[in-house]
Parts: structure tokens; C-alpha cells; sequence
């Protein structure tokens, strides 16, 4: 018998994964290897047996050869098992290499029969809910990867530009937003409380309200005060009640801040260069090919070379005030016969997803910053424009949505507020009383320098770059009103 060499990297305590076998150098005809993983589908022949096995590494799972058909009896769909045997060339189409299987051991055993995960095409509603499993479907294991590189790819860029990566706290005294959606939180049992000394009510474990926070900015505000470029990728939490596909309950949110902008032109160019440099790290990602092959072919053709023409575009994105928005908008809903919006656009209204869609699907036709909004439809902490003619009712702030094609809003972004007479006067505009505030006003008053900020949607960027229709197919583990599983 052949004298056995395994395969090990001696950098990792870890055997390589599928993904590291396929991608590592060939090795030594004679070497065998070890592959963990589960079985994805099992094909019998007289003489031969084949089957898939993935271990979630990548798309493509690894083909197993057994030339001894007695070694694959008790493998079924689902099974985790161990695989020893050599690498070889892959005669078959679509594949490089495949294991010829030598030993098999079968670690955890799933009985075909109750296996909810079968092989006929699921329906989203089903995987739904099946949430725990859906991590075994294709889609799902190539969306959580995607996630994955995505992350990478903006920690790339926001090191490159000098960010710092700050962790901001969860639990938060503040509605940033001001829209009424935050989630209250309190301990689940009242010994959990305040103690004796407090007199605080035995409700009240922080003395204060606490919610679940919707958004970094103000945390991300105070330390960009000191540490002048920071951004968080964190997750985010909104008592929404829309039921759309571009809605969850809890979603992440990359945000970013940073301290001597006067400028929402160079805030909009680095959302811009942040996108474009996740869509060029993707050009070539298995992963997105994989979702958008899902489509017909015509269309995945030409959505990815789409993306990609958003990438390298060589003008920079289409920018438009929000008057001029709503100008388009009403000569359009003018122009066609019997209106083209169920919501008539007029100047003071928030743009409703169907103006969205239209900016960026059809007069754009691309991705889109909407600047320049109402200050009445906009937060309490958005810089006001010093240049506005129409009076107090016309005033605007400086701000943008970036809308894209098939998506609408992906990013909302600012310049704050950095006036200390002003912002007391907003925040008494908003009903929000200033001694809650008292902290974020400080940041003004001490050293305050112009700064601004975005936010842009995780899951949302997911699903425009994949093409996967609902966000809620953008997380593992999806939260929206009446639906929690797990
Ligand atoms: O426009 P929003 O509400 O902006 C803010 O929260 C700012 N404080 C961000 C900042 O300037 N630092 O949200 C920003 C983005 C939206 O454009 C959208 O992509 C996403 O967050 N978003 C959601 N994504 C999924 N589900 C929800 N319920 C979302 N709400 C907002």
C-alpha cells in the first residue's frame, strides 16, 4: 500500500477548505486528502458513484468519484461526512478536480425521507420558513458569501481613505431619526432592575428610556469629533411597519463620518468611489455570478454589464436637486395621460418609491443623488443651506439620496448641522427637548468643526448587486413585522 502524505498548510492549525483545495496548487499525485462537507446530490451508476460534496466554501462543491460503489451506499442528500482519497483532473465539464474517494465516513446521517430540504426547487416562502436550513441552499450560501467579500471590500476602501472602524453602542437614549420607529428595551425580569439607591422608576434599568439604536450617526458624530474619519458597519433596528422588499426590521447599515467637510459634493463623491470599488473587487465574483444565473441569461448578461458600467463610468453619477427632481417628475405626470404616479410629486412631499424608481430606472437611467431636500422632510441634525431664496417655507438642507436602478434609495447622507444657535432652534423645530441633547450640542461648542455622513443599507446593496429581489434574502436570519423564527 502506498505510503499516505496529507495534505496541511503549516501556517493554519486548519485542513484546508474546498474552496483552499481547489484554488492551492496541485498537489503530489500520491497525496491524500481530507474533505469535510455535507452531500449535495448522490448520482449510482453499475460500477460508479458520484456526488456533490459542499462544505459552504464556495459555489462549486467538490465532485467525489467512488470507483467502489460499496463506499457510497449509506451516503444520502444531506449527510455530513468525511472523505479521504487523491485529487485528480477533472474529466467532466465545469469541474477542474475531483476527489477519488478511497475511505468514507459518514458523521452525522440525514434520513432522505424527513429531510425538509429536498431537491425540487423551494419556494422563497418555504425557505422562509425553514430559516435554519436555508443556509444549505445555493442562493443563500452564495449571498452570505457575498455579504462577506462585500464587507472586505469596504473595509478596504475605508482603510485606504484613512477611516478608522469604530464599534458604536447598541443600546442608545436617542431616536437619531426621529420617526417614532425605535424598538423601547427592557430587562425581561424585574429583579434585573435598577437598585435601591436609584430612585429611578423599577422599569427603568438605565435610569432613561433605551431603545435598540437606528442608526450609528450621532455616536459615530461624537468620535469623529476627536478621531477625524470613522465609519461602523453595524446593525440597526426599525419598528418598520412597510412590508416591502426593501424593508426589515433589523438590517445593517455601513455608516460613515468624517470631520472638515463643508462640501456635500465630496460627500457624494465617496459614496460614489466606495460603491464603484465594490462593484470592480466583484467583477469577477463567483458568487454574484452564481445569483445572477439564477435569472434567464439575457437578463443576468446584462444586469452584471450593467453594475459593471456603473463602475467604471467614466462621468461621475448623475446629480440632481430635489426641485429639480420634482420639476421632471410633475412635467412627467403632466405629460402622460391619465398621470403617471399614484402620488401626484409636488414640491414639500417626500418622493415615494415610485418617483424613486422612475428617476433612476427611466430618466437617469442609472444611479442617481437627489440633493438639497425640504427641511421639513428631513432630521433634525441636517446643515440648512445658507443660499435658499423661497423664504422659510422653501428652505432645504444639504442632503442627498442616492437612488438606483430597480432598487430606489440605497444611501442617505448629510452634512450636519455644526451651528450651535441653529441646531437648538432645529431640534426645537422637531419638538425634541435640547436637554436630551445636551452631549451632541457640546460637540459644537467644543472645537465643533463642519462634518458630514451617509448611511447606506447592507442588505439593500446585496440585493441591487445580486439581483436577489427581497432583502429579506439578504440576511441570514430575516426579521420583519409578525415574522421572527428563530
Ligand atoms: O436614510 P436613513 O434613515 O439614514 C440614516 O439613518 C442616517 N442617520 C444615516 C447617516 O447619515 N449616518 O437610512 C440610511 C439607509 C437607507 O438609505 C436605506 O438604504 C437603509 O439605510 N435603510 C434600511 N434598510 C433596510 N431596512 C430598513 N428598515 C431600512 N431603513 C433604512
Amino acid at each position: 500500500m502506498l505510503a499516505r502524505r496529507f495534505l496541511s498548510s503549516a501556517s493554519s492549525p486548519l485542513a484546508p477548505t474546498i474552496r483552499q483545495l481547489l484554488l492551492s496548487p496541485p498537489p503530489p499525485p500520491a497525496a491524500c486528502v481530507a474533505v469535510n462537507g455535507w452531500v449535495k446530490s448522490i448520482r449510482r451508476q453499475k460500477k460508479v458513484a458520484f456526488a456533490v460534496i459542499s462544505d459552504g466554501s464556495s459555489d462549486a462543491g467538490l465532485q467525489a468519484v467512488f470507483t467502489d460503489i460499496n463506499l457510497a451506499k449509506n451516503l444520502t442528500n444531506g449527510a455530513s461526512v468525511r472523505l479521504q482519497g487523491t485529487l485528480a483532473d477533472s474529466p467532466g465539464a465545469g469541474q477542474e478536480k475531483e476527489l477519488k474517494v478511497s475511505e468514507v465516513e459518514v458523521l452525522g446521517e440525514c434520513d432522505p425521507e424527513r429531510y425538509p430540504m429536498q431537491k425540487q426547487a423551494l419556494t422563497v416562502e418555504y425557505l422562509r420558513d425553514h430559516c435554519h436550513l436555508r443556509a444549505r441552499t445555493r442562493e443563500i450560501g452564495a449571498m452570505l458569501r457575498l455579504r462577506d467579500s462585500t464587507t472586505r471590500a469596504i473595509h478596504g476602501y475605508f482603510e485606504d481613505n484613512g477611516f478608522i472602524h469604530v464599534h458604536t453602542p447598541i443600546i442608545t437614549s436617542n431616536d437619531c431619526e426621529g420617526a417614532g420607529e425605535t424598538f423601547r428595551i427592557a430587562p425581561s425580569s424585574s429583579d434585573a432592575s435598577t437598585s435601591s439607591t436609584s430612585d429611578a422608576k423599577p422599569s427603568e434599568y438605565f435610569n432613561h428610556p433605551a431603545y435598540l439604536t437606528v442608526s450609528s450617526q450621532l455616536h459615530l458624530e461624537a468620535v469623529a469629533s476627536a478621531i477625524s474619519r470613522v465609519y461602523a458597519l453595524s446593525p440597526c433596528f426599525r419598528a418598520e411597519r412597510s412590508q416591502t422588499s426593501r424593508h426589515l426590521a433589523e438590517f445593517w447599515m455601513l455608516e460613515a463620518e468624517w470631520a472638515f467637510t463643508s462640501s456635500l459634493t465630496e460627500l457624494c463623491d465617496v459614496v460614489e468611489h466606495a460603491i464603484r470599488h465594490v462593484l470592480r473587487t466583484h467583477a469577477a465574483s463567483p458568487d454574484m455570478d452564481a445569483l445572477w444565473k439564477q435569472h434567464p441569461a439575457a437578463t443576468s448578461e446584462a444586469k452584471r454589464a450593467e453594475l459593471q458600467s456603473y463602475a467604471d463610468a467614466p462621468q461621475p453619477w448623475t446629480r440632481l436637486t430635489y426641485t429639480d427632481a420634482v420639476d421632471v417628475l410633475a412635467a412627467h405626470h403632466a405629460q402622460t395621460p391619465g398621470g403617471a404616479f399614484v402620488f401626484p410629486p409636488a414640491w414639500g412631499s417626500s418622493l415615494q418609491s415610485e418617483h424613486e424608481r422612475w428617476l433612476a430606472d427611466t430618466y437617469v437611467r442609472g444611479p442617481v443623488f437627489v440633493t438639497d431636500y425640504p427641511a421639513a422632510l428631513k432630521p433634525f441634525y441636517m446643515r440648512l443651506n445658507d443660499s435658499d431664496r423661497g423664504g422659510k417655507e422653501r428652505q432645504t438642507v444639504a442632503c442627498f439620496d442616492l437612488l438606483v436602478p430597480g432598487m430606489g434609495e440605497l444611501v442617505g447622507g448629510s452634512l450636519r448641522e455644526e451651528r450651535t444657535g441653529l441646531l437648538e432652534a432645529a431640534l426645537e423645530r422637531h419638538g425634541l427637548d435640547k436637554a436630551d441633547y445636551a452631549w451632541y450640542l457640546d460637540l459644537r461648542r467644543y472645537g465643533g468643526a463642519p462634518h458630514g455622513g451617509f448611511g447606506l443599507g447592507f442588505e439593500r446593496l446585496i440585493s441591487w448587486m445580486s439581483g436577489i429581489e427581497s432583502v429579506r434574502e439578504c440576511i441570514a436570519m430575516p426579521r420583519w413585522a409578525g415574522r421572527m423564527l428563530l
